[in-house]
């Protein structure tokens, strides 16, 4: 094995490792703020660190046919078809992907998260994965982002390959991404103002006017024009998330991840949010993916859906057809029901 391709199996890639401390907001530790770029604090938040090195050869195996030297989380051993829900389905949602996943791999030591997973994204849609806690919605965001190489098969953002991109190209495709964290993930020392200008500062050329005019309109549209001299700890989990999100948006990515963006928040915060993406996703349009455990968000913002589990999608499509999915695992899940497959683990 060379060393590339060791580097491949057991590293996260570029902007995966560097030191950014704790989620603490106040802390001052990004002296170096070129460190502190917003995959570092991605990497940090969704949990990094690959302890164990043992590569994975093998492609994905056929639908069922599972091997015995990994496991699946919520697949037992003893489980003869873990996949008999799993059609895979792939219900068309009229438009272009901006985001193809096909045959996807990931494995952690033993545990092999993504066991061939194939999703299209749609440009221009707001898009969600749900899915029971660990089954692997963080480990796919970043492997979309190029944090993580897969083990086999390919991600393609607008049709290019991210794993087979150099670091330079990997770095070039991220400025086309606007993330949002958990918590707003904002810069504690620095003022709302400069955390929102601070990716037009760092990836531009733009004169301070200009970047001033952006952002001025980007905290507007988030509804924190009276807040620009804010510093984050004066902030509600809200108005940071509103922050965040502000700051995803300067670059006008054409791509805009969301993980969990309304964890923390009450419902009816949560609803604000849900009705701000929408309303600045009918404003400039792209390729939104959301994270979500919530059903209610779901309901609320999803154009199409897609349904993980046992590292693979049980079904995708437009979000009305999925909450009508005669899909015994989607339907349990998207209704929040007791009774189903889900209990049977
Ligand atoms: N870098 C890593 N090294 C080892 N294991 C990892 C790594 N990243 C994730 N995992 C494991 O992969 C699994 C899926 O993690 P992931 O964070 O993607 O789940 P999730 O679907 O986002 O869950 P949640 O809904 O709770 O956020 C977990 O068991 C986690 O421990
Ligand atoms: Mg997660």
């Amino acid at each position: 094995m060379s060393m590339d391709d060791e580097r491949g199996r057991n590293e996260e890639r570029p902007g995966a490792d560097q030191p950014v401390g704790d989620e603490e907001l106040g802390d001052e530790r990004l002296g170096d703020e070129e460190l502190a770029t917003d995959y570092d604090r991605f990497a940090d938040e969704v949990g990094t660190r690959n302890e164990d090195d043992g590569a994975y050869e093998e492609p994905a195996p056929e639908l069922g046919d599972l091997h015995r030297d990994y496991s699946i989380p919520g697949v037992s051993s003893a489980e003869s078809n873990p996949y008999r829900w799993h059609t895979g389905k792939k219900r068309d949602h009229g438009g272009e992907d901006a985001i193809e996943i096909i045959d996807l791999v990931k494995q952690f030591g033993r545990a092999r998260i993504l066991n061939g997973l194939n999703l299209g994204l749609p440009n221009d849609q707001i898009s969600m994965v749900l899915g029971p806690s660990g089954t692997g919605k963080s480990v796919l965001i970043k492997h979309i982002v190029g944090l993580l190489y897969p083990d086999s098969g390919d991600v393609l953002v607008h049709g290019e390959s991210v794993p087979a991109m150099s670091d330079d190209e990997l770095f070039e495709m991220r400025k086309k991404f606007g993330l949002l964290f958990q918590d707003g993930a904002l810069f504690g020392s620095m003022n709302v103002f400069d955390n929102t200008a601070f990716p037009l500062r760092q990836h531009t050329d733009k004169s301070e006017d200009e970047v001033g005019e952006i952002v001025n309109r980007r905290l507007r549209e988030v509804g924190l024009a009276e807040a620009t001299d804010k510093m984050p700890n004066e902030l509600s989990g809200g108005m940071r998330k509103r922050a965040g999100f502000a700051r995803a948006l300067v670059l006008d990515p054409a791509i805009v991840m969301f993980d969990e963006p309304d964890s923390g928040l009450d419902p009816v915060r949560t609803a604000l949010l849900c009705e701000l993406i929408r309303e600045v996703h009918d404003e400039n349009g792209g390729c939104y993916l959301v994270i979500s455990h919530d059903l209610g968000t779901a309901r609320r913002i999803a154009d199409f859906l897609a349904v993980l589990w046992k590292g693979r999608i049980v079904e995708s499509g437009p979000a009305e057809e999925l909450f009508e999915s005669e899909n015994e695992f989607v339907s349990q899940f998207l209704n929040a029901q007791t009774e189903g497959p889900l209990a049977m683990d």
